[in-house]
């Protein structure tokens, strides 16, 4: 028979972390509670996977006592068309257990464009859902009145509520008219904390801070970072300990400086470090089991990060491979164009320019013309594709 490992890998990535799997962020937590229970609207953002949707479910968590909540993830809504089930459904969620009976709900939806259709999910929940094929006109009528309900429950409860739109810069690929439409009815619901959550940064900035835009100055705005190592430290460490791995505070140290405390990253590289000494452990863990640990996510990797290199020209590759070895110098100085046989800046300038619009590399706010390379592990991925055979 197989030895079957008696723990389970203590690290996740890729899917919402709640609980114990949940690390720091407590100043965070801290001041977005703050801003929920004040009723202030907040705008959350970061680059994708830096942890919105985990921090913000949590705190709601927190909170869940005193302040109702709905969330809607607009990437989950294919078209304006179904935009009113799920806000429906979603808000259906803020009245209180008492009012949930079926009469109850329907008399809120009563007087709406489109007649709703009443249900209940497996979890006993009410589901609220509309007639497809409906007229633009009504589809935008009922959005209307669907946008006032959350400050009518609050007023009815006698409460806050929250109201969360994740991958919120997907509103304007639903409909254009969508953030002004909302503007109009959000910026009278006093008692109502909008949470908006996005990930493209122009977009979502552009929204809500540009001034000619219909967001502008309707939340404040949240930016999200890595995590600090004096938070993630004790976390990585504390997961270890708790499966009976102790892991070396120079591999936890090695761990960080990799991803910078980039949350799902790092949950990454912990997930491989722990399964790797868990096959064949040496405890306390050294970085050695860290940087092969870093090979196995490589390899994880390896067919996303070709796909990129494949669609790459031969001056953007290059310039991304100079980046990989020499991250904090001006790509048009002479000196570091001749060390990577980059040829003349306006062809730089043009390698440059595709691979931030590919958001592959990304200015380095400052004097000089410095680029990073984006994304955690692809300079470790294009140094281990560059080595000689015999170093692999
Ligand atoms: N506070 C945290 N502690 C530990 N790991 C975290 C934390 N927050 C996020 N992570 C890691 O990051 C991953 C992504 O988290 P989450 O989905 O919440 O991010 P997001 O910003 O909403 O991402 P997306 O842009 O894809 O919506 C999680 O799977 C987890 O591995
Ligand atoms: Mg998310």
């Amino acid at each position: 028979m197989r030895n079957v490992p008696a723990m389970r890998n203590p690290f996740r990535y890729g899917e919402v972390v709640r609980g114990d799997r949940f690390g720091g962020r407590e100043r965070e937590r801290q001041e977005l509670m703050a801003d929920i229970l004040n009723g202030q609207n907040v705008v959350v953002i970061s680059p994708r996977r830096f942890g919105k949707t985990s921090l913000v479910l949590e705190v709601l968590a927190d909170i869940a006592d005193s302040v109702p909540s709905a969330y809607v993830d607009l990437l989950r809504v294919p078209s304006v068309e179904h935009l009113p089930s799920a806000l429906a459904t979603e808000f259906a969620r803020l009245l209180s257990p008492g009012d949930r009976m079926i009469d109850r709900v329907r008399r809120l939806f009563d007087d709406l464009a489109l007649r709703p259709k009443f249900g209940v999910d497996e979890a006993g929940r009410p589901t609220v859902e509309f007639e497809p094929g409906a007229s633009a006109a009504d589809i935008g009528l009922t959005l209307d009145g669907l946008f006032q309900l959350p400050g009518r429950i609050a007023e009815r409860r006698k409460t806050r509520v929250a109201v969360v739109f994740d991958e919120f810069q997907s509103v304007v690929d639903l409909d254009t008219g969508l953030p002004a439409r909302m503007r109009a009815i959000f910026q009278l619901q006093a008692d109502v904390a909008h949470v908006f959550l996005g990930s493209r940064r122009h977009v979502i900035e552009r929204l809500f801070t540009g001034e000619n835009e219909p967001m502008f100055r309707m939340a404040k705005v949240f930016p999200l970072g890595p995590i600090p190592a004096d938070e993630f430290g004790p976390f990585i460490h504390g997961r270890f300990v708790s499966t009976k791995s102790p892991i070396s505070a120079e591999a936890v140290e090695r761990i960080l400086s990799i991803t910078g405390g980039h949350p799902h990253d790092t949950q990454e590289l912990c997930y491989f470090t722990w399964a790797e000494t868990s096959a064949n452990g040496i405890y306390p863990i050294p970085p050695t089991a860290v940087d092969r640990a870093l090979d196995r996510v490589l390899d994880a990797e390896n067919a996303r990060y070709g796909a990129l290199w494949d669609r790459l020209a031969v001056s953007q590759r290059s310039l991304l491979v100079a980046l990989s070895r020499e991250s904090d110098a001006g790509v048009y100085e002479a000196k570091f164009r001749r060390r990577h046989r980059l040829g003349e800046p306006t062809s730089v300038a043009r390698a440059a320019g595709r691979l931030v619009d590919l958001e592959v590399i990304a200015p380095v706010p400052g004097p000089g013309a410095v680029y990073r390379i984006v994304d955690t592990f692809l300079p470790a991925w294009l140094r281990r594709l560059m080595a000689p055979m015999g170093d692999r």
